[in-house]
């Protein structure tokens, strides 16, 4: 009885390579209230999206050993670069230590359940590069048509805070103005950064397009996997943490803006 109490009052860990998994992780705050959240944004290497899927696959492997060290019951992968390049390596080798969460699961249920025709999806080059929305959506939906493009401008627009704005409207118009998505009924924001700009894109759209992004999708697959292993928190007795590899003023700055309130980062050492 003592051993069930203990596993569910450990921590959540959610990575990301930078800040953009923040959207996530205030997803997961809202809808379980009770769980401890531990944040590590890996700043000192992104953008992840250019990265060589090998390159992900280490860091992300060593992300979730100093998560696992601080006692973690799950880890969520709140990255898509990062999920498409590393979950299978993660369940291997850390099997049966923890739980993963990928973001990618959740948004390919999300929308094959409502069985579109014509679906558009938009990330960094790493996630586009994977196929893995493609295959993932092709698997369960066959008669869906995909189109997926790559659009690394966005995180870095979004990070230096030009959203809601005349340069974030012509970005978005340039990439998405594209003849291959003139037909899309639903657009996946398959990157943790593109929540920030979800309204202007759908205003692009003139609301006729369905636009989805990782965040209650991947808060709601997190408290269902918790409460089929019976590992819900029943209260938080602490603050949540936020650690970053690289701190530097403005990551704490724009951090505010992602997670929505104002949090302190911390660095942790672990390269
Ligand atoms: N947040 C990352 C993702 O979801 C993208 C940012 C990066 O390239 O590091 O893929």
């Amino acid at each position: 009885m003592e051993e069930i109490t203990d596993a569910r009052s450990k921590s959540i860990g959610i990575f990301d390579s930078g800040i953009g998994g923040l959207t996530v992780a205030n997803a997961i705050q809202k809808t379980l209230p009770n769980e401890h959240l531990i944040y590590f944004g890996d700043t000192a290497h992104l953008p992840y999206g250019d990265k060589s899927a090998d390159a992900i696959r280490f860091y992300s492997l060593k992300i979730s050993k100093f998560l696992l060290e601080q006692n973690c019951k799950m880890i969520v992968i709140a990255c898509n670069s990062a999920s498409s390049a590393a979950y299978n390596t993660l369940l291997d080798f850390f099997e049966g230590r923890t739980l993963f969460v990928n973001v990618v699961d959740p948004l390919v249920s999300a929308v094959t359940d409502k069985g579109y025709d014509n679906i558009g999806v938009i990330a960094t080059k790493a996630t586009i590069r994977s196929n893995i929305y493609r295959d993932k959506i092709k698997h369960r939906l066959q008669k869906a048509n995909v189109q997926s493009m790559a659009t690394p401008l966005l995180a870095p627009m979004i990070e230096e805070g030009f959203y809601q704005g005349n340069i974030s409207h012509s970005v978005i118009d340039t990439y998405l103005g594209r003849k291959e998505f003139a037909i899309i009924d639903a657009l996946l924001l398959a990157c943790t950064h593109y929540p920030l700009i979800k309204n202007e894109i759908e205003t692009y759209f003139n609301n006729k397009v369905a636009v989805l992004d990782s965040t209650d999708v991947v808060a709601n697959a997190v408290s269902e996997l918790l409460r089929k292993e019976n590992l819900l928190a029943l209260e938080r007795t602490k603050k949540n943490e936020f650690y970053v590899s690289d701190y530097t003023k403005s990551f704490e700055d724009t951090a505010k803006v992602f997670y929505g309130e104002e949090i302190e980062l911390k660095t942790a050492n672990i390269w």
